[in-house]
């Protein structure tokens, strides 16, 4: 293939530098705006790659700070200088807002999150000859044998040396298994996704394991089957003083300074509302900081989640003040007949937005409507079904809640005309 030379623009939404060669983009890993370098290019899936060949000219680049960074695929963007760092994360927010014809948004600066705080990871399990432990490469199915990490929370970082040590003890050759690791109050829920049900003296290794590394709990699934191998203390998230029981695998923010920092201004968005609905509420994130403001109906489509909202609810005496409602929001959006009882609507759906929901919304006579997204390619094109439906896009507040990687967390706050 060929080599050219390349003068990078701008980061992709991949975290790729991007080059136009004869009027088309060209994808460079690695490689930062302002850089001239020499690519071999090659064409992949309708796009041209750009293999970095050498940096002729550097331009807004960083050291990164993380051996394994280039082949991990946690991180994808240690190689910026931080301005040029913040300039691409709002870069992806205006290009998807451009893209469904929004221009001059009010956009706040990047909120910045400490590193080293990551409390949820899947990491992969493996022997192959060795036994190996990390994330996936980037781009690929090998997995990076972690022996260093500035994302995720050292509690987290702590267990990985172990569960090397589990995996090697454990797994048959060329065996793999999943291990998602969510740090409670109470100390690190782990849950192993194994390929078979375990059999009775791998039970009493990972009961050893679990009561060696202190955990919270330690779980098993493989496919529908799941059980507890042990559960040593509650598994619990504290929000607005509530403690909820996190179910095995619940989805949370990425770290509890995430969950300050959004939570915060999704309350500066509902402003002081009479009746909240809190949609896609998950275990109760922002559930139970809203209560304070008033009353509070919250809507979550999986079912351990909702339950263990309404628990806590019930348990905080807080029943009548945050009402749960376990209901598919893809499939049954709230109508706008149901959405009348309602002043300020939050909703935080997953990647894939809610675009049924917002066109519920688009028809709703709701004032004031707040949406938390971590993809600004969906949050764009819900932001358009909305204002469509004559509501102002007022407001955004980009959070880097996933420092280093191609993520972007943000909460926007809509105003009817
Ligand atoms: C990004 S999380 C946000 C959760 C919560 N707001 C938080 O900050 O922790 C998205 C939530 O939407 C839920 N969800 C996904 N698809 C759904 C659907 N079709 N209907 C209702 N809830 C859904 C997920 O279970 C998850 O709890």
């Amino acid at each position: 293939m060929s080599e050219i030379e390349l003068a990078i623009e701008s980061v992709g939404v991949r975290g790729d530098g991007v080059a136009y060669h004869d009027g088309k983009p060209v994808y460079v890993p690695f490689a930062a705006p302002g850089d001239r370098v020499r690519a071999r290019l090659s064409a992949a899936k309708g796009e041209t790659r750009g293999e970095l060949v050498e940096v002729l000219t550097a331009g807004s680049r960083a050291a990164p700070v993380c051996a394994h960074f280039g082949r991990c695929g946690g991180c994808a963007l240690q190689h910026l200088s931080d301005g040029a760092y913040a300039a691409a994360k709002l870069g992806w927010l205006e290009g998807a807002l451009a893209q469904h014809g929004f221009a001059n948004v009010d956009i706040a600066p990047l909120q910045r999150l400490a590193p080293g705080t990551r409390r949820r990871a899947c990491l992969a399990l493996a022997r192959d000859g060795e036994a190996v432990a990390g994330f996936h490469g980037r781009m690929s199915h090998a997995i990076v044998d972690m022996r260093e990490c500035h994302v995720l929370h050292p509690a987290l970082f702590a267990l990985v040396e172990p569960l090397r040590r589990l995996a090697a003890a454990l797994l048959p050759k060329k065996g793999t298994v999943a291990a998602s690791l969510t740090l409670g109050d109470a100390g690190v829920d782990v849950l192993l996704e194994v390929p078979k049900v375990p059999g009775l003296e791998a039970l009493e290794a990972l009961a050893r394991f679990a009561a060696e590394q202190d955990l919270a709990r330690l779980s098993w699934r493989a496919g529908h089957a799941f059980a507890p191998v042990a559960q040593r203390r509650p598994v619990r998230a504290v929000f607005a003083g509530v403690a909820v029981d996190l179910p095995a695998d619940a989805f949370l923010q990425a770290s509890s300074e995430a969950d300050e920092a959004l939570g915060a201004l999704v309350l500066d968005a509902v402003d002081e509302p009479r009746r909240i609905a809190d949609l896609y509420a998950g275990v109760g994130t922002f559930s139970f900081a809203l209560a304070r403001r008033a009353p509070v109906h919250a809507v979550e489509g999986d079912a351990e989640a909702a339950r263990a909202l309404a628990q806590s609810a019930a348990r905080a005496n807080l029943a009548d003040r945050v009402t749960v409602e376990r209901r598919d929001l893809a499939r049954r959006p709230l109508s706008a007949e149901e959405l009348a009882r309602f002043d300020a609507v939050v909703f935080d759906p997953p990647r894939t937005g809610a675009a049924p929901q917002s066109r519920a919304l688009a028809q709703s006579t709701v004032p004031r409507v707040v949406a938390v997204s971590c993809n600004p390619a969906t949050f764009a094109r819900d932001a358009r079904i909305l204002a469509d439906g004559g509501y102002a896009l007022a407001h955004i507040a980009p959070v880097d809640s996933f420092v280093w990687s191609p993520h972007l967390e943000l909460v926007a706050r809509f105003e009817r005309r």
